[in-house]
């Protein structure tokens, strides 16, 4: 292995369809390399095979970026992010780079970024995560502590762009990368010029990509219904304290007329009791709304992890079948491996989300419906006023009340938008022909570790 080199200032880009791909142990130690990877790094496969994947570090890359993934790969959750890796000849590249489990070790995907806000907003972190690292340093910090504290400040500096955290960074940002890449890479590849289990790895393939399509069409769905969760959440806590205000102002309106319009005071009390309840059901409904939100995020990484990976296994199917050096039928048959439970996972998630969304949109439904209660009840009470002939006495309180009866048609008309946005979107999803498909790849991928018959792979693969 060379040494590292300094960088030189310049800047590689990665081809806009191609895929890199390695595996690593389960400290990361490189076992294998696709060709792309040999490539866009500038090193040649036998120097990356048994080098840590430290090789192509970039001392721009702040250690609290790398604190996050493998605190993540550790918890058994796949990763992703921006990085800058530094190539054998000293020039930088950029990926967004995947990291999954993978049995004992690691399997890392990475495709050129594209998403030009998201990865500004990275890059712009990690030189001020770089920043906070060194002086942690300069402040006697050993090495684990100020990767700590890089990790920490990243995540601060995330919150201040409205990432609860790094997941939810890179739950947001994955499907918009991969979306992008889908894209890039509207060519279908021919399975038939692919022979053997690898042509037949390729055409399950295919028929994934078609099926992922319509989990595809999904996803903008679920981000805008992740939109309005976010939205409904951050005013529901608001909406309790406006409900609790006016009642308790119609409550000491009510007061002070009580000898001339008692019935005020009793339609305020029926008001406050009912307020009460909605106001109770509306804090529940804050986290239940966030959960839903995460959930969302979740099924959206994952199809799009399933769909990348989906990618990544057409390529080395044809690699493969056009008998490429750098891969062979075992990384065919692991990548398969892989997918398989991706695809899985996403399903998975997809039922779970459906189970979260559903109950959300029941409460949803039951907080509109009580909260329109305790509307009537204030618009009952507004028209007593004057029945009762107390506006004048009345009217510093009456404003405040006018004010929520405006506001209330809109607040419940969001709110019963978003219960039905959350039936509709908690649809069961059909993965009957996926699952088969699965099959058929984990089938495929197991006739690729079985000898070959003579000349069943074009170009004669390994
Ligand atoms: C599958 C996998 C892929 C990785 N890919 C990269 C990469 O592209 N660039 C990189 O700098 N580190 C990568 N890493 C992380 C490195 O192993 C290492 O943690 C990181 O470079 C920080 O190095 P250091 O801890 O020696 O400072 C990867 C790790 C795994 C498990």
């Amino acid at each position: 292995m060379r040494d590292r080199p300094a960088p030189t200032g310049e800047l590689r880009s990665l081809g806009p369809t191609e895929l890199i791909f390695s595996t690593t142990d389960a400290r990361g130690v490189i076992t294998a390399a696709n060709g792309a990877f040999c490539r866009v790094a500038a090193h040649e496969q036998r120097d990356l095979i048994g080098a840590p994947h430290n090789v192509i570090r970039h001392p721009g890359m702040p250690a609290g970026a790398f604190r996050a993934m493998w605190d993540t790969l550790q918890a058994g959750r796949p990763f992703a992010a921006y990085v800058q890796n530094l190539a054998g000849d000293g020039v930088a590249y950029w990926v967004y780079a995947t990291v999954t489990p993978l049995g004992d070790g690691y399997l890392s995907v990475r495709i050129g970024p594209a998403v030009e806000r998201t990865w500004g907003a990275a890059a712009g972190a990690y030189g001020a995560v770089l920043e906070v690292e060194r002086a942690a340093r300069a402040d006697g910090a050993g090495a684990a502590a100020a990767a700590e504290a890089g990790r920490d400040h990243l995540v601060q500096l995330l919150a201040g762009l409205g990432y609860a955290d790094h997941d939810e960074f890179m739950h947001a940002v994955m499907p918009q990368e991969v979306l992008a890449l889908v894209e890039r890479r509207r060519w279908r590849a021919d399975p038939a010029a692919v022979h053997g289990p690898a042509g037949d790895v390729l055409a399950a393939c295919l028929l994934v990509t078609v099926e992922l399509e319509d989990l595809l069409l999904r996803l903008d769905g679920l981000a805008h219904l992740a939109e309005r969760l976010q939205a409904v959440e951050r005013d529901a806590l608001g909406a309790v304290a406006a409900l609790a205000e006016v009642t308790l102002l119609a409550s000491q309106a009510s007061a002070t007329v009580s000898d001339t319009a008692p019935v005020l005071t009793s339609t305020a009390g029926a008001m406050s009791t009912l307020g009460d309840e909605v106001g109770g059901m509306m804090t529940a409904l804050a986290p239940a709304l966030a959960g839903a939100r995460r959930s969302v995020l979740r099924v959206r990484f994952l199809i799009a992890l399933a769909r990348l990976h989906t990618d990544m296994v057409v390529d080395v199917a044809q690699e493969v079948g056009r008998g490429e050096p750098e891969v062979g039928p075992e990384h065919l048959a692991q990548l398969s491996a892989t997918l398989r439970d991706d695809l899985t996972a996403a399903t998975a998630e997809l039922a779970a989300a459906a189970g979260v969304l559903r109950a959300v949109g029941t409460d949803l439904e039951q907080a509109h419906d009580r909260l329109r209660r305790t509307d009537r009840f204030l618009a009952t009470w507004r028209v007593q006023v004057p029945r009762y002939q107390v506006s004048r006495q009345l009217a510093p309180y009456v404003s405040p009340i006018d004010g929520r009866l405006r506001m209330s048609h809109e607040q419940l008309g969001a709110m019963r938008d978003l219960a039905q946005a959350c039936e509709r979107e908690a649809r069961p999803f059909d993965d009957t022909a996926l699952r088969g498909l699965v099959d058929a790849i984990a089938r495929a991928a197991e006739g690729l570790l079985a000898p070959w018959p003579a000349g069943a792979a074009a170009g004669g693969a390994r």
